[in-house]
């Protein structure tokens, strides 16, 4: 952690702190919540993974937290202030500014956030004309150095459209187009998914060097557990759109307090097996119905009576663990997974 993550006091300092954000989706036959009362805090150079399952939100929370959220969506409340300043009360221009240039995002789909109609090499000298001020001629050979760190051949991805990049490449260029500009926060939706292993662990020695060369703090959104323990500096694990626990890596991999953290850790494969343990019975909930007492109440097998009459529960401290854990659960598991 760079010494300047601290404040006078002697206290981490979130760079980005996102306060009870909702967001819900607007279809013709259905009403989405898809990000329920969501805070988190992403400290300076650190690396904050969001897990859970397919749906759980995990997208919908970055769009929401950069406003690209599409028209059909509504942000209910909440806020996401960064350095200081609330992000959703900049304009467009500003916010735009912002994008890019102080906050990049690497996206879930990396060929369909290019721009299919211009080459590789353009849009990245547009992001140096753009933020940086330079010259056509500049800005393309800033682009060509930058994809000469990541490819051999970069004259031909200069000179490439986006549908001639098989998928590795364009999560490559993806790293290109976000890192470009040097930014404080990275927002990595998925940066692994569908990658072979070779590129899977470039691309995890790319993200491990934005943190530890250029201190680029991290909100990496993962279903990759492996990519969690070698990546995370702290975890939070969503489920039916809200936060259900968070703490740091070692805690949420040792003492998991939701049960849900606990299934999803049980169902994975250890090197001594590659079957999985014990699958999690049962399947998400329908966000377009969700009751309003625990949405993991139908699959736990901890609940209590007060789990069944009651509210959902709320993220709160942990009684006994490190400040910094918080789960929402009312029985919460008391069972280590690892020694
Ligand atoms: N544009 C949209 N319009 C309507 N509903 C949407 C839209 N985008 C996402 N949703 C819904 O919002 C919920 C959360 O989706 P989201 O993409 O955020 O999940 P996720 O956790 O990122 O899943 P995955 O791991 O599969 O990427 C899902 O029920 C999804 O169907
Ligand atoms: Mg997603």
């Amino acid at each position: 952690m760079a010494q300047n993550a601290l404040d006078a006091a002697g206290e981490r300092r979130p760079l980005l702190t996102v306060s009870h954000l909702s967001a819900t989706y607007h279809t013709e036959d259905e009403t989405i919540p898809a990000v329920r009362d969501v805070s988190l805090e992403l400290y300076e150079g650190e690396v904050l993974a969001l897990v859970g399952e397919s749906a759980a939100g995990k997208s919908s929370v970055a769009h929401a937290v950069l406003g690209l959220l599409p028209s059909t969506a509504t942000v209910e409340g909440g806020d996401v202030q960064f350095r200081g300043r609330s992000l959703q009360a900049l304009s467009t221009d500003e916010l735009r500014a912002v994008r890019g240039a102080e906050i990049a995002m690497i996206f879930q789909d990396a060929l369909a956030a290019l721009t299919p109609t211009l080459r590789v090499g353009e849009q990245l000298a547009e992001l140096f004309r753009a933020h940086r001020n330079m010259s056509e001629r500049e800005a393309n050979a800033e682009a060509m150095r930058v994809l000469g760190t990541l490819f051999p051949d970069p004259d031909r991805i200069f000179d490439s459209f986006p549908f001639q990049l098989s998928g590795g490449m364009a999560q490559r260029v993806m790293v290109a187009l976000a890192t470009a500009l040097e930014p404080l926060i990275v927002i990595a939706d998925e940066p692994t998914a569908n990658l072979d292993p070779g590129v899977r662990m470039e691309m995890l020695q790319r993200l491990e060097a934005m943190r530890d060369e250029l201190g680029v703090s991290i909100l990496l959104i993962t279903h990759d557990f492996g990519v969690v323990a070698r990546l995370a500096d702290r975890v939070s694990v969503m489920y039916a759109g809200e936060i259900v626990e968070t703490a740091d890596v070692r805690r949420i991999f040792r003492t998991p307090k939701h049960p849900y953290t606990f299934g999803l850790l049980q169902s994975l494969p250890t090197l001594e097996s590659t079957e999985r343990l014990t699958m999690m019975p049962g399947n998400p909930p329908d966000l377009g119905s969700l009751p309003p007492e625990c949405p993991f109440l139908p699959r736990c097998r901890k609940a209590t009576t007060q789990c069944r009459t009651d509210p959902a529960p709320r993220l709160v401290p942990v009684e006994g663990s490190a400040e910094g854990h918080l789960v929402a659960c009312y029985n919460p598991m008391a069972v280590s997974l690892r020694d």
